[in-house]
């Protein structure tokens, strides 16, 4: 009994990482891009998050290359990222929402808050740990609103 049941729960597995290698195989390469540049701010805000917690210990210059980071990250042109017909409705190997392209100006706006946000950390980063702290909050911010608004929850 206890064997049938682990082929049984192998079998099951082997299905869902068929699924999880189909998905990105056939993700639209536009979403693979935007999708890895939010790849890009996670990694980066991942660093000033740390040290604003007191997990990595603080450091000048790490966090400035990671500030420096998001703010070139921000400056990359997304325009051709996110063609119609790549809302989590139409392929499901996306999260962003059909609002999006109901609201391009508004996600434009919250991509510039982003883009601010990340040159005052920029300027905040290397001073010490209290000016990233106080950095943070803008930053982060900027993230979530446009995630609260734009990006499906995680299945
Ligand atoms: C202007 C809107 C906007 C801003 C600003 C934004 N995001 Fe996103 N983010 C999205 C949308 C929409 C998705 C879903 C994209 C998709 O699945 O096609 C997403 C997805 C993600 C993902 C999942 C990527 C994946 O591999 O599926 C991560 C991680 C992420 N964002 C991190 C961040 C971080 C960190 C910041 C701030 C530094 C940020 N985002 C700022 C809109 C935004």
């Amino acid at each position: 009994m206890i064997k049938k049941f682990s082929i049984l729960a192998a079998g099951l597995l082997s299905v869902a990482a068929i699924g999880t290698a189909i998905a990105h195989e056939g993700q639209n390469p536009a979403v693979k891009a935007r999708t890895s540049i939010m790849q890009l701010y996670a990694f980066n805000l991942g660093t000033l998050g740390g040290m604003a917690k007191g997990e990595i210990e603080y450091d000048a210059e790490a966090a400035t290359r990671a500030a420096n980071n998001l703010v070139v990250v921000t400056q990359i042109d997304q325009s051709a990222m996110w063609p119609a017909g790549t809302d989590n409705v139409s392929d499901s190997s996306t999260r962003a929402l059909p609002a999006i392209w109901e609201n391009f100006a508004d996600v434009g706006a919250k991509g510039q808050a982003l883009a601010d946000a990340a040159v005052a950390m920029q300027a905040a980063a290397g001073q010490d740990v209290e000016a990233l702290k106080a950095a943070m909050g803008q930053l982060g911010g900027a993230c979530s609103a446009c995630h609260k608004a734009y990006r499906a929850p995680q299945n």
